[in-house]
C-alpha cells in the first residue's frame, strides 16, 4: 500500500490487498467445534456452521466427530478446520464397540471447495443400525455420565445402571479432546470389561488430540456401586478431583 491510501480509504485498501494475495491453491473449509452432552438427540443434533477459514497452501479440509455414549446418556465432541493430512474419504467406526460404554468415531479429509460440511449424526445411527439388539444384563451396577464435572455430570445427575453382562465392570476416566480451537475435558462413567484405559491406542482421533485419564475408584466403589446410589457418585467425584490435581 501507497502513500495513495488516505484514511477514509485505508481499510477498502487493505481489503484489496487482502484480496490480491496469491491463493492459488489454498483451499477454503469450515472451521467449527463441537463439544455437546446429554441433551444429544440423535435425529435432531445439528453442528451449525457458522465460519470458514483459508488454509495453507496445500492442506485439507477435516471434519471430525466423536460420538460417544453410556447407559441412556449421549455425548458429541467434534472439530472442523484445515489439516495437513492427506484426503481420506469419510471412515466411520468403534473406537470402543458396545454393549457398555462406546465411542464412535467419523472423520473425512477433502480438498473441495468448503467440502467438510456434515451438520449432523447421520453416519453414527447408520453405524448403530450394526449393533447386536440382544444384551443379557448382570446383577452388577455402574455408576453412569458423560459430561462436565461441574455440569452433565454433578453428582445429583449421576444415574445408576445395570451392566451388560459382557461389560461387567465400573469405568470412569476424565477424558481430555484437544484441536484448534477445540479443548473440552470431560467425564465419562459407566459400564466395561475392565477398568482400564479403553482408549489406550489411539492418541489422535483424526487431528483431535485424545488425553485419558482414570478415575481412581475405591475397591468397594468398583465392585458394589449399587448398593447405595448416592454415595458412589461423591466418590468418584472426589476421585476426579485428585485425578486433576495431580
Ligand atoms: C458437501 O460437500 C460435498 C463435497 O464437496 C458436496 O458434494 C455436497 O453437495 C455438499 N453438501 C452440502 C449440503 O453442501
Ligand atoms: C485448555 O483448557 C484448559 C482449562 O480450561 C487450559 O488450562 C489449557 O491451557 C487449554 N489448552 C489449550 C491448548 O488451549
Amino acid at each position: 500500500m501507497g502513500p495513495q491510501c488516505m484514511r477514509p480509504v485505508q481499510l477498502l485498501c487493505l481489503l484489496g490487498a487482502i484480496s490480491t494475495l496469491p491463493r492459488s491453491g489454498a483451499l477454503l473449509c469450515y472451521e467449527a467445534t463441537a463439544s455437546a452432552f446429554r441433551a444429544v438427540a440423535f435425529h435432531d443434533w445439528k453442528w451449525l456452521l457458522m465460519r470458514s477459514m483459508v488454509c495453507k497452501l496445500r492442506e485439507g479440509c477435516e471434519e471430525t466427530l466423536v460420538f460417544i455414549e453410556t447407559g441412556t446418556t449421549k455425548g458429541v465432541v467434534g472439530f472442523k478446520g484445515c489439516s495437513s493430512a492427506l484426503s481420506y474419504p469419510p471412515q466411520i467406526s468403534y473406537l470402543v464397540s458396545p454393549p457398555g460404554v462406546s465411542i464412535a468415531s467419523y472423520s473425512h479429509v477433502c480438498r473441495t471447495y468448503l467440502c467438510n460440511n456434515l451438520t449432523n449424526l447421520e453416519p453414527f445411527v447408520k453405524l448403530k443400525a450394526t449393533d447386536s439388539k440382544s444384551i443379557a444384563f448382570s446383577s452388577h451396577n455402574c455408576p453412569t455420565c458423560v459430561g462436565q464435572h461441574t455440569k452433565e455430570c454433578l453428582p445429583n445427575f449421576v444415574t445408576t445402571s445395570s451392566c451388560p453382562y459382557t461389560a461387567p465392570k465400573c469405568y470412569s476416566s476424565t477424558l481430555k479432546f484437544q484441536a484448534g480451537f477445540l479443548n473440552t475435558t470431560f467425564l465419562l462413567m459407566g459400564c466395561a470389561r475392565e477398568h482400564q484405559k479403553i482408549l489406550g491406542d489411539f492418541q489422535y482421533i483424526g487431528s483431535i488430540k485424545v488425553t485419558e485419564v482414570l478415575n481412581v475408584l475405591e475397591k468397594s466403589q468398583i465392585i458394589d456401586a449399587g448398593s447405595s446410589s448416592r454415595d458412589p457418585a461423591w466418590g468418584i467425584l472426589l476421585g476426579t478431583l485428585l485425578a486433576f490435581s495431580d
